[in-house]
This record gives structure tokens, sequence and C-alpha cells, in this order.
């Protein structure tokens, strides 16, 4: 989708997203300083999360809309979030500037490397999207935009894995994690 379609999403919707599993469920796994990056941010709760945490936050996303709702939403929570209109394909992060990089929603596998150079060194990514193998109808309909089996781990094999989830159709399929695959991972 261009930035002019997820601009036109995000001033139509009024939803706000919750923060993606990997973040919520992992918080004590955040270091308690340092820069943090929410990587194509949307409306940015992940962000909102990181800087509560106390982490000096940048969101990034090519949406304009979806950044100015986040800035507000940063003032009304009282935190400061660096945001940036920014398309990340064009322009990556640069190598070792952040602890911390949250990637959620979002594939664009050639962009793998960039992310591991970005991270400093000990820093954490935090990764979560859509599976292939899924039991309901969300997310992208297009199988690029959606992991095959354990890709996360293929991807960031470079990296230390911290956790890595992915339940695809076994056991009782009504619970547990579904649809998305999701990986914590360190630079040594
Ligand atoms: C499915 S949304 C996910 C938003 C957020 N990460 C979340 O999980 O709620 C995908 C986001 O990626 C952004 N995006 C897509 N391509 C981009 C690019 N090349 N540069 C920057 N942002 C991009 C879109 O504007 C959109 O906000």
């Amino acid at each position: 989708m261009s930035s002019i379609k997820w601009n036109n999403r995000y001033q139509t919707t009024t939803d706000m997203p919750s923060p993606c599993h990997v973040v919520a469920a992992y918080t004590h796994l955040l270091p308690a300083n340092g820069t943090a990056l929410d990587l194509a941010c949307g409306l940015g709760a992940n962000a909102l999360l990181l800087a509560r945490h106390g982490l000096e936050t940048h969101a990034w996303d090519y949406a304009q809309t979806a950044l100015e709702r986040l800035q507000r939403d940063a003032e009304t929570q009282q935190v400061q979030i660096h945001t940036q209109i920014r398309d990340v394909l064009i322009e990556p992060p640069s190598p070792a500037t952040f602890d911390v990089i949250v990637v959620c929603h979002f594939l664009y596998r050639n962009l793998a490397p960039t992310l591991i150079q970005a991270l400093k060194p000990k820093g954490l990514l935090f990764y979560q999207t859509f599976t292939r193998t899924c039991v309901s109808n969300c997310g992208p309909k297009n199988p690029d935009f959606r992991l095959k089996d354990n890709e996360l781990l293929r991807l960031f094999s470079d990296l230390q894995i911290v956790v890595y989830r992915e339940e695809g159709y076994i056991g009782e399929i009504t619970e547990g994690f579904r649809d998305e695959a999701l990986l914590i991972a360190q630079k040594s």
C-alpha cells in the first residue's frame, strides 16, 4: 500500500491499537534507558509504551496523519516521542544507532541486515508480524507480506535469539498466539 492509502486509512480510523504482544508481554526485557525506534510505527502504540518505559523514543512512518495523531497522544500522555515522516526503505536507520528496535506488522525482508546493523552492541530487536500459517482472516491477503514458517528465525539468525513464538495450527487453535510470529533477539 502507498503512503497515500495509509494516510487515508489513518484519517478515517478512530481506533487506537494496543501495543503489540512482543512488546507488551516482554517489557521486562527492555533496558531501563537508551534509544528506541518504532519502525513503520503507524499510530505508535508501541512507541508510546517505549517512551512511557523511559526510553528516548523515535517513531518513523511515511504516513503523516498517523504521526500527527501520535504526537497528540504523546502530549496527552506527557511523554516525548521524536516522530519523523520517513520512508524507511529509502532512509533506513544508520548503523549502531539504537538500543531497541521494534517492528510490528511491517515486513520488508531486504531490510533485515540493515536492522541488525542499526542495533548497538547488546541492542534488542522486537519483531512481530503475520504468518502464512493462520487460523483467521486478519492481516494482509498478499502472502509476500506474511512470514513463512520460522522465517523470522532465518532472517535474524545473526542475532542471539531471546524469545521466539509461533504456534501455527498446533493444539487448540482458538487459544494462544495465532496468525503471527514474534521474535526478540539480541546483538552480541
Ligand atoms: C500495518 S501498519 C503497522 C503499524 C504499527 N507498526 C502497528 O503494528 O500497529 C504498517 C505501517 O507501515 C507504514 N509503512 C509502510 N511502508 C512504509 C515505508 N516504506 N516507510 C515508512 N513507513 C511505511 C504504513 O504507513 C503503516 O503505518
